[in-house]
């Protein structure tokens, strides 16, 4: 059988950079890139186009009964899918961001989801997977080898919030960042690093500084080039 694959979990809050950092270490690695927020934000895409009331945990989990999830790990080749339906785009609109904390605070949802994440990673066919979240380097894969926490002076993940989605109103953008956090923080503590975990302060870096930030760790943690 294959090795298993090198994991390098990346855990930090929304506008840390995190996506587009994971997904440009995973292009320099030759690693797979697990987007693990994009089952959350698919999940309540799906109870959304199904009428469902997220804030409703009963009726979520209920949702997630016929809820056929397909990502794609190849960082050079982003999709998302529910069904025959392509929603890489549809699960980054405000209507899903909204809704997302109310289906991420559902235990039996995070279980379900987990144990997909493994199975994806265990079968990536990659000699290592990043895999970006909340919660990867202390209940998805805590034995990790190489565990970051990525963080960003609030300010700074705003502003880069409202650059990525320029045609929103800035303050509305800032605003439902930080509401998101809120709601976010009451599930897991996404801003405080576990033991072992290497922190990486965003705030005064640019991306490509983030990105060799990244890489200095796994390779320094793993031996990979
Ligand atoms: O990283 P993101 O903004 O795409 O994440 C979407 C939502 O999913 C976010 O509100 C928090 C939740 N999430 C989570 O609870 N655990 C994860 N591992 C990843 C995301």
């Amino acid at each position: 059988a294959a090795a298993e694959p090198i994991v390098v979990a990346i855990d930090g809050p929304a506008g840390s950079g995190k996506s587009s950092v994971s997904k440009q270490a995973a292009r320099h690695l030759g690693f797979g890139y697990l987007d693990t927020g994009a089952a959350y934000r698919a999940l309540a895409w799906h109870a959304l186009e199904r009428g469902v009331d997220t804030s409703d945990a009963l009726a979520v989990l209920d949702a997630a009964g016929d809820f056929d999830y397909a990502i794609s790990l190849d960082p050079d080749d982003y999709w998302v899918r529910v069904g025959a339906a392509e929603v890489t785009d549809a699960i980054r609109e405000p209507r899903v961001s909204d809704a997302v904390s109310g289906v991420a605070r559902v235990p039996a949802v995070r279980e379900a989801v987990n144990a997909m994440f493994r199975a994806l990673v265990a079968s990536s066919g990659r000699p290592g997977v990043i895999v970006e979240g909340r919660d990867i380097t202390t209940v998805v894969t805590p034995d990790a080898p190489v565990r970051i926490l990525l963080t960003a002076a609030p300010e700074v993940r705003a502003a880069r919030r409202s650059a990525e989605v320029a045609t929103q109103d800035a303050t509305a953008v800032a605003d439902a960042l930080h509401r998101r956090d809120a709601a976010d923080a009451q599930v897991v503590d996404f801003l405080t690093a576990a033991p072992g975990v290497t922190v990486i302060d965003s705030t005064a870096l640019d991306f490509e500084q983030t990105v060799d930030a990244v890489l200095n760790v796994v390779r320094a943690e793993t031996g990979a080039q």
